[in-house]
């Protein structure tokens, strides 16, 4: 069983996070994980903190040599803006003259300081933000050189902002190419430029904006998750691990909600046999997963994220000890941050294959695993 825990406030020393039944023998390119930090801090629509943050994975532990050792491996970032804050965040005496008192709509503010009890918004804030994801970022790019040992890719593209759509898919030719070169990871160059009108006539506005995104991952055997039971199926996994990321208000499989405006001879992907190819399928509406479990074909999920709710023109609030109506606080924010949140979301969909593929071929070492998937493939083979 593969698990981890983060801890970090957005404004502490740094994040941590420590990973617990990974493999041994995995091979670690620390670049690589550095190349997905750096990806979640960019993408047109992101505030001034991303200016100041430069963020970069330490391994404290766990990994010798570039591999795993088989035992927890705790992972590190530092909060470069650490220096700015240390006399309001430190764990000694701090300056209490900045306290928050006015809770920002959509935000973790006013639930969390009635919930556990704290004045000072500062205290929930600092933890419920979003920095909390480049620390899964660090852990989910750590496991995904895990699972690329077997063949499986990931990447995600954006496919709405506001109001603006998308019309690539990942099947297009150039798709790869075209995310490389888009400031917004959206694989459709003409739609790319409306969505970055787009963002910055909400800027000018004072609003914020968000958006949708997709995450297809290639290469996944048939078979992982189970439908046998509710906390085994890949895809309740995996809807509850995107949920679990900032912002996110809604996931949808393959076709998704669309599923249900359609008849079911337009949903359901009617299958194939051939000697030469097995099993196949000529659509992929279920996005790779039928009864909880991977059916071969590339998993596709796509999750909706709501406007940044920090705004520069605030919304109405209420001064937590002085009950009086204001406008809410402006802590420095994005004003969009869909594609930072499709690499936040890659990094959880590696996650949730890598359990997968752990609970089902289970072992100690990468050798033992591999051995497992492989006569897995033997036995299936000819069913
Ligand atoms: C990558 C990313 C960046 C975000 N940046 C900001 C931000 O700058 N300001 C802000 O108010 N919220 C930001 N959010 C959203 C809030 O963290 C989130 O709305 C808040 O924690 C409340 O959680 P909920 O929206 O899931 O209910 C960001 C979310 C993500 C995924």
């Amino acid at each position: 069983m593969l698990r981890y825990l983060t801890a970090g406030e957005t404004h502490g020393k740094c994040l941590i996070a420590i990973i617990e039944g990974m493999p041994s023998n995995v091979y670690i390119d620390i670049k690589k994980i550095n190349e997905q930090l750096e990806l979640r801090q960019s993408g047109y629509g992101r505030g001034g903190r991303m200016k100041i943050e430069k963020d970069s994975v330490e391994i404290l532990s766990g990994v010798r040599d570039r591999k795993t050792l088989g035992s927890p491996i705790a992972l590190k970032i530092e909060n470069k803006d650490w220096e700015n804050w240390k006399h309001i965040m430190g764990d000694g005496e701090i300056i209490r003259e900045r306290i928050v008192t006015k809770p920002r709509p959509g935000h973790a503010d006013l639930s969390g300081s009635i919930k556990y009890d704290h004045q000072d918004i500062r205290n929930v804030l600092e933890r419920a933000s979003a920095r909390e994801t480049a620390i899964r970022v660090a852990v989910g790019s750590l496991v995904r050189q895990f699972i690329e040992t077997f063949g499986i890719s990931i990447m995600s593209h954006i496919v709405e902002i506001g109001t603006v759509k998308s019309s690539a898919s990942y099947t297009d030719s150039n798709f790869k190419e075209n995310i490389t070169n888009s400031k917004l990871r959206c694989a459709d160059p003409d739609a790319e430029v409306k969505m970055i009108e787009y963002i910055d006539e909400i800027k000018r506005q004072g609003d914020s904006v968000g958006g949708i995104f997709e995450v297809v991952a290639t290469g996944l055997p048939i078979g992982l998750g189970s439908y046998v039971h509710w906390d085994r199926k890949l895809d309740a996994k995996i809807a509850a691990g995107l949920m679990s990321i900032q912002a996110i208000k809604g996931v949808e499989i393959g076709l998704g909600f669309e599923s249900a405006r359609l008849p079911g001879s337009k949903v359901h992907d009617e299958i194939f046999y051939s000697k030469e190819a097995g099993y196949f399928r000529k659509t992929n509406h279920a996005g790779g997963i039928e009864g909880g479990m991977s059916n071969g074909e590339p998993l596709v999920v796509r999750a909706a994220m709501k406007p940044i709710p920090t705004l520069y023109s605030p919304l109405k609030s209420v001064d937590i000890i002085t009950k009086e109506p204001y406008e809410a606080s402006i802590e420095r924010s994005d004003v969009c941050a869909v594609p930072a949140a499709s690499i936040v979301a890659e990094a959880i969909v590696a996650w949730e294959i890598a359990c997968s593929l752990v609970e089902k071929f289970g072992g100690d070492s990468l050798q033992e695993i591999h051995n497992n998937y492989r006569s897995y493939l033997e036995q299936i083979k000819d069913k």
